[in-house]
């Protein structure tokens, strides 16, 4: 068993953009610029958002953070969108998840002009990469493609079985790991919460993604010996022993699965960190399309 490792991954990327932006600025090449809106005081929201303005520092890219109170009402967030959109210094607009129920999340996610949409969530970009474009893919599921190409794991022909349909994971790493590129080339099935015998079909997975958001969901009887299984979970469960008052879990029964595998994702340290990294690497993107270099 090896583990994909997150953290050493991801700390690779952010110093290639790093180096990278240090080549830009002697070229006289614009710096990147991803401005993040964050609005209410959810805890994890908060602990994102500020890894996310944390790296861009780390990277050398510029940063802005935008805050709004719970009561912001629906037309003054699409006029700053609206206002970021025309803002020619920024790259990358994200609207930090969730916001409140008062506020249409469609209405803004689309009013986020699609070459700053560093997530990945407009209908646009989702589109453009099922049609194989250049698009901005979103964070989580480009995160795992990475990860499978640093390890240059050969996902050809392998029978690729996907936990969960979210927008954000299920359904565009589904794609992913079917379109055909390297990492790619794999037959995906797709379960769900109406899916009949779910453990026959994830005995049968070569690569087995986990994302539908339960602690500790997929156990050992559930995995194929010598498969790749990535966990995308992250839930806090109460640990009195932890100076926090919890721990961090996937939705993998780690210690019971991990044996088991040929390759296996951390929680944490494995596919969370490979989010921010491709964040990082939509906004260089972002503004390379927008420059031109
Ligand atoms: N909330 C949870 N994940 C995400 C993400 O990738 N982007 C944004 N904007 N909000 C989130």
């Amino acid at each position: 068993m090896e583990l994909l490792d997150g953290k050493k991954v991801s700390q690779e990327i952010i110093e290639e953009l790093r180096l990278e932006i240090l080549q830009r600025i002697s070229e006289h090449k614009k710096i990147p610029h991803l401005a993040a809106v964050l609005v209410g005081h959810d805890g994890g929201s908060e602990t994102y958002v500020a890894s996310k303005v944390k790296h861009c520092e780390k990277i050398g890219f510029k940063s802005t953070l935008i805050r709004f109170e719970d009561s912001v009402s629906e037309e003054i967030l699409l006029k700053e969108v609206q206002r970021l959109n025309e803002d020619d210094d920024v790259d990358g607009i994200l609207v930090q998840l969730p916001i409140p129920k008062h506020i249409d999340v469609e209405k803004i996610t689309e009013a986020i002009s699609p070459v700053k949409d560093v997530d990945g969530f407009h209908p646009v970009n989702i589109g453009r990469m099922v049609k194989g474009l250049p698009a901005h893919v979103a964070a989580t599921p480009y995160g795992i493609w990475l990860m499978l190409q640093r390890y240059k794991i050969n996902t050809a022909g392998m029978h690729c079985v996907v936990i969960g349909r979210s927008d954000i994971v299920g359904k565009p790493i589904s794609l992913l790991m079917a379109q055909n590129t390297q990492p790619g080339n794999a037959t995906v099935t797709i379960c769900h919460s109406r899916t009949k015998d779910l453990k026959a079909m994830t005995l049968q997975a070569d690569i087995l993604i986990a994302a539908l958001g339960k602690a500790e969901f997929v156990k050992a009887d559930m995995v194929k010996d010598g498969a790749i299984v990535i966990d995308v979970g992250i839930t806090r469960l109460p640990d009195a022993t932890k100076k926090s008052g919890y721990k961090i879990v996937g939705d993998v029964a780690f210690n019971e699965v991990a044996p088991k595998c040929c390759y296996i994702t951390p929680v944490p340290g494995g596919v969370g960190l490979m989010t921010i990294a491709s964040l990082m690497m939509n906004t260089m993107n972002a503004c390379k399309m927008r420059t031109g270099n």
